[in-house]
C-alpha cells in the first residue's frame, strides 16, 4: 500500500534534534554524534515507522542506534514513535538517531571509522517484482559487500522476513559475501525469544498466519580474498585492483544465480548451501 504524501514531514524532521539532516557529513564520525561515543553502534536498515527501533533503543541505553529509511513519510512516524516510547519510559533520547538515505548508496554514509557492530534488517523485500528486483534486496550479495567496509570485527547481521524465497536466497547470499549464519529459525514465534521485538510488518504478517523467518549471521574473512580486502567499497576496490576482482566475482556469481532464478530455475537453498551454513541449520536456539 502506497503511503500518502505528508507535507508536514520535512519541516517536522528538520526541527527534530535526533533526526540527522545532511547525514553524509557525519561519515566516519557517527560515534561522536552520540552522548556516549564509546558505546557499540548498531544500525537498522529500512526502519520504516520505527516501532522496532523505538522499543529496542529504549531497552538498551548502553548501545547507540541509527535508523535509516529512504522516505520522510515513514521517518516522521518513526520520530513520533521514538518520542512517545521514550516519554512513556521517562528517558531522554540520547542513544538513537534517524536519517533519510538510499541504502543502495550506503558507502556515502558510513566508513570503516564508524565500526558498526550490528545491522538489523526487517521485512525489507522490494515490492517491485520485475525480473531483476532481487538485486535491490537489502540482503543481496552485492548489498552485503557494501556493508562489509564499515562493520567491526565479529559484527552481526540480524535479519527477519515473511518471505520463504527471500529467506532461502539470503541463506545463499550471506556466505557469498563472507558472512556465516550462526543461528536461524523458520518460525520465530513458535518459541519466541525474549529478545525479539515484533516490527509493524511482523505483526501484520503474523495476523495473516505467515510465520516469521529469522537468522543471525556474523562477518568472517572473505575466502580467497587478498589481505586487507575483507572490507570492500567501490572506492576501496578501485584502490586495490585485486580486491575489485574478488568483489566483481562475488557479484557476478550472485547476479548469475539471481538471473537463473528469475528465468524459472528452481533451487533448494538448504541443499545448495555451503557446509558452513548447513552446519548451523541444526544449531539450537541461542540466548541473547
Ligand atoms: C516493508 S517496510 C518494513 C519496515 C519495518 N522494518 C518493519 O518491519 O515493519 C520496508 C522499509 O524499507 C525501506 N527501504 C527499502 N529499500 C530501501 C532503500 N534502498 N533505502 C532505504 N530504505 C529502504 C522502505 O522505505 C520501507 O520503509
Amino acid at each position: 500500500m502506497r503511503m500518502r504524501f505528508k507535507p508536514y514531514a520535512g519541516p517536522e524532521l528538520a526541527a527534530c534534534p535526533f533526526h540527522m539532516n545532511d547525514a553524509t557529513q557525519y561519515r566516519g564520525r557517527w560515534r561522536e554524534t552520540f552522548a556516549r561515543p564509546a558505546q557499540p553502534l548498531h544500525l537498522e536498515l529500512g526502519c520504516g515507522k520505527g516501532g522496532f527501533l523505538a522499543e529496542l533503543a529504549s531497552r538498551h541505553p548502553e548501545v547507540n542506534y541509527i535508523g535509516v529509511d529512504i522516505t520522510d513519510k515513514v521517518l516522521v512516524l518513526a520520530k513520533r514513535n521514538i518520542e512517545r516510547v521514550y516519554a512513556q519510559k521517562g528517558l531522554s533520547i540520547d542513544n538513537v538517531k534517524t536519517l533519510a538515505h538510499d541504502i543502495e548508496r550506503i558507502p556515502t554514509l558510513l566508513s570503516a571509522a564508524d565500526r558498526v557492530e550490528r545491522i538489523y534488517i526487517n521485512f525489507c523485500n522490494p515490492w517491485n517484482k520485475k525480473a531483476n528486483h532481487k538485486k535491490h534486496r537489502l540482503t543481496h550479495t552485492r548489498q552485503l559487500m557494501l556493508y562489509r567496509p564499515f562493520l567491526a570485527e565479529n559484527a552481526e547481521l540480524w535479519f527477519k522476513c515473511d518471505d520463504e524465497d527471500l529467506f532461502c536466497d539470503t541463506l545463499r547470499y550471506l556466505p557469498e559475501a563472507g558472512f556465516a549464519v550462526i543461528w536461524q529459525t523458520r518460525d520465530l514465534h513458535a518459541d519466541e525469544p525474549a529478545w525479539n521485538i515484533r516490527t509493524e510488518h511482523e505483526r501484520m504478517f503474523t495476523e495473516m498466519g505467515i510465520p516469521t523467518k529469522a537468522l543471525i549471521a556474523r562477518i568472517t574473512a572473505l575466502q580467497n580474498a587478498p589481505a586487507g580486502a575483507s572490507g570492500l567499497t567501490a572506492a576501496g576496490a578501485q584502490a586495490d585492483p585485486a580486491a575489485a576482482d574478488v568483489q566483481k566475482t562475488g557479484m557476478a556469481a550472485a547476479d548469475a544465480k539471481t538471473d537463473a532464478a528469475a528465468a524459472g530455475a528452481k533451487t533448494d537453498a538448504a541443499a545448495a548451501a555451503p557446509d558452513e551454513v548447513r552446519a548451523v541449520f541444526s544449531d539450537g536456539a541461542r540466548g541473547f
